[in-house]
Formats: C-alpha cells, structure tokens, sequence
C-alpha cells in the first residue's frame, strides 16, 4: 500500500496521534504519496466545479453508494453549486489534485464540514477519495484538515454519517479520533467526535 509521505519525514509506523497532528499542514498543503504522485490541497471554488464533476465518474459504485447512500454519477446544478461556493465558516471545503498522465489537472479527493445550523459548533463533515487513491493516506490527511479547521472556526463536535458496511471510514474515526461515540438508528451509523481531546483541537 502506498502511503503520503511528507517533507517533514513522517514515520509511516508512528503514532496515529502524532501522525494526525503532522500530517495536518504537510509541507504547505503538497503532498507526495508513495508511488511518486505529487498532490496538493486546495481550497474549493466554483474553479473546482470541473474537477469534481470529473472525478465523479472515477468513483466505484460502492464508494460512491457510501458517500451518497446511493450510487451518484452526476450532480445536480444546485448541489454542484453547493458543493464549490463554501463560506469558509458554515461551509469549509478543501480538494486534493494532480496531474495524470497526460499532464492534466485532476481531483482525486475533496473533504467539507457543514454546520448543522448556521450557530451551531456541530458540523457534519464528508470525506471522498477516488478509488485509485484510497489507501495511501489521503483520507487521514484529509481528516485532520477536518478537525484543525473545525477547531479554528469554534466548533466542537464533527459528526460523521456512514453505512454500517463501510469499514475504511469506521476505521479511520476509529484510529484517528478515537474519542468518537457511534449511534446505529438500525440504518446510519453516526459517529460524532468531540474534538477538545484530538492534538489539532488543542493546538489550534
Ligand atoms: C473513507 C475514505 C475517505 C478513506 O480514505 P483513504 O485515503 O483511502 O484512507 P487512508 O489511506 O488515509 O487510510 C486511513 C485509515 O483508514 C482506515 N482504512 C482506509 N482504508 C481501509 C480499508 N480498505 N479497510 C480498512 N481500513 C481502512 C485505516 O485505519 C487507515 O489507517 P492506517 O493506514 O493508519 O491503517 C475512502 O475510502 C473513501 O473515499 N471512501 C468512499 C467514500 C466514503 O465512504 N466516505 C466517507 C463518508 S463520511
């Protein structure tokens, strides 16, 4: 499994902790993963729109029904119009990409949180890397991005909305915010996750 590497020198076999809080802001938002692929976060725009729309028909079925809770190919224009205007403060939205083969701009993952309620300091957050590039540590990444920006902006809790069946997600809370409680309603499992005890919420 390939796996980020940063320009801090992350140990891949440290602790997941440690590894969360480091891998927040690697090397100014690039990343380099294990096969050589070079990525970089970016703040989402109405200039991702294309990007997103493409990396869409890149998804699985099955990462697409665990997303979306039903396979999504297409997005509607008012969900893509949600999806790339966030304010940075209700709405915080943040996308990986690289460049294929041919040398052109590509999405391959993207992570938000949305406030519950426009006061509210619980925001439910959704995390989506494409298929060819799950398992090499950009959800983790992704995920502590979540929970720095989050902490920054007053909220206290994230809350996660999964499919009982979707063990990388559950795994990731898990070994990454392990503070998280979960409550299964018979077809959602939640996850909320307080952040005062996560390394980023305390140094944010
Ligand atoms: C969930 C998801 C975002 C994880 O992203 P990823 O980049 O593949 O995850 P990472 O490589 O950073 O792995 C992080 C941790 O997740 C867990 N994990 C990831 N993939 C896993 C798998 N296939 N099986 C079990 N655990 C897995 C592991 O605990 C891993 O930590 P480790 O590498 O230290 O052991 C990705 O699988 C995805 O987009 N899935 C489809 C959409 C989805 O389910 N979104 C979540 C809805 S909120």
């Amino acid at each position: 499994m390939h796996k980020v590497s940063t320009a801090s020198g992350i140990d891949e076999k440290g602790d997941a902790m440690d590894m969360l809080q480091a891998t927040a802001f690697p090397n100014g938002g690039s990343l380099v993963l294990g096969n050589g692929y070079r990525a970089t976060i970016r703040p989402i725009t109405a200039a991702s729109r294309p990007l997103i729309e493409t990396a869409m028909t890149r998804l699985s079925p099955e990462s697409s029904r665990r997303r979306f809770f039903t396979p999504r190919f297409r997005l509607s224009e008012r969900e893509l119009i949600h999806l790339t205007s966030p304010d940075g403060v209700r709405h915080f939205a943040v996308g990986v990409c690289g460049r294929n083969a041919d040398g052109t701009l590509e999405g391959i993952a993207a992570a938000r949180f949305v406030r519950t309620d426009d006061n509210s300091a619980v925001a439910e957050i959704a995390l989506t890397v494409i298929d060819a590039f799950q398992g090499m540590g950009i959800g983790k990444t992704l995920l502590a991005h979540l929970i720095a920006a989050a902490s920054l902006r007053g909220i206290d809790r994230l809350r996660a909305l999964m499919t009982p069946d979707n063990t990388p997600v559950l795994r990731l809370i898990r070994r990454y915010a392990p503070s998280a409680r979960f409550v299964y309603d018979g077809e959602i499992l939640t996850a909320d996750i307080p952040l005062s005890g996560l390394p980023l919420a305390r140094a944010a």
